[in-house]
């Protein structure tokens, strides 16, 4: 089933703009292994975001931050092996860009080179205007992050929805005019009311990918372990699952450490 305007055989990151300009939205995803980054790649995904919420979903932790660099050029080296359409995006983690634009350039550097990613992304407005323009002039595309920042969580107390208020909203449309300027092929908006959202994507020539940011951006963004069912903990509004694999998984579990118990399996035909 595709309902894509365009035949893309390989996703760039003027594609995306091209499926901007076109009014196609663009579908983005996470994955974080070989053999899921193949399924996702398979079934036509524009994007795959190697998401620092491997933090999370992969490892266990509470939060983004722990996970490091080396980590994540891991992941996306197992996800790059697989990919042979979409564009890959790795997400630079806590500590390896906020220090400086030199050693933003050079974790971005480290990514493209170890893991063959095609581009990467990093929170935060202007104060990372500087590291921005850094990288995108050594050759490697930036992708934004604004909203809920969760490598910021410390700092904001709560996961609630940003930019209910006009200031913080004004300084949110500042913020996505100066990814624009400073070269981002495009940014990922997070959690902030869907009317601003849409202001914000009709403001900016670049794509705007929403996550809990209603239907007014140009596509869409959701970790793939919740969109599958994974697990049943997190259930924000903005999250739609297609499948309860969190059920099929255990079920299927249950079946074979019951099969393996009453020596049903392996029967004859399954062995040697
Ligand atoms: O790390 C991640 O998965 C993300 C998405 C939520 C956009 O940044």
């Amino acid at each position: 089933m595709s309902v894509a305007k365009n035949t893309y055989n390989r996703v760039t990151t003027n594609s995306l703009l091209k499926m901007k300009s076109d009014g196609e939205k663009i579908a983005m995803l996470t994955a974080y292994d070989y053999t899921l980054a193949g399924l996702v790649d398979q079934a036509g995904i524009d994007v795959i975001l190697v998401g620092d919420s491997a933090s999370n979903v992969i490892a266990g932790h509470e939060t983004t931050l722990p996970i490091t660099l080396d980590q994540m050029i891991y992941h996306a080296s197992a996800v790059i092996r697989a990919v042979k359409r979409a564009l890959v995006v790795v997400d630079l983690p806590f500590g390896s860009y906020q220090a400086d634009s030199k050693e933003a350039l050079r974790s971005a550097i480290r990514i493209m080179k170890e893991s063959g990613a095609h581009a990467v992304k990093l929170e935060g407005g202007n104060q990372e205007r500087s590291s921005i323009e850094r990288i995108i002039q050594a050759g490697i595309p930036v992708m934004g992050h604004l909203g809920l920042t969760p490598q910021s969580i410390y700092k904001f107390g709560t996961y609630t929805v940003r930019a209910k208020e006009e200031q913080e909203a004004n300084q949110l449309i500042e913020d996505a005019k100066m990814l624009e300027s400073a070269g981002c092929f495009g940014l990922v908006l997070e959690k902030v009311p869907a009317h601003l959202a849409k202001k914000v994507a009709s403001l900016v020539s670049i794509p705007v990918i929403g996550i809990g940011a209603g239907n007014g951006v140009d596509g869409q963004v959701l970790v793939l372990h919740d969109m599958l069912g994974m697990s049943k903990e997190f259930s924000p509004r903005f999250l739609r699952r297609y499948l309860d694999l969190h059920t099929n998984i255990i079920g299927a579990i249950q079946q074979y450490t019951s099969d393996v118990k009453t020596k049903d399996f392996p029967n004859e035909s399954e062995q040697y």
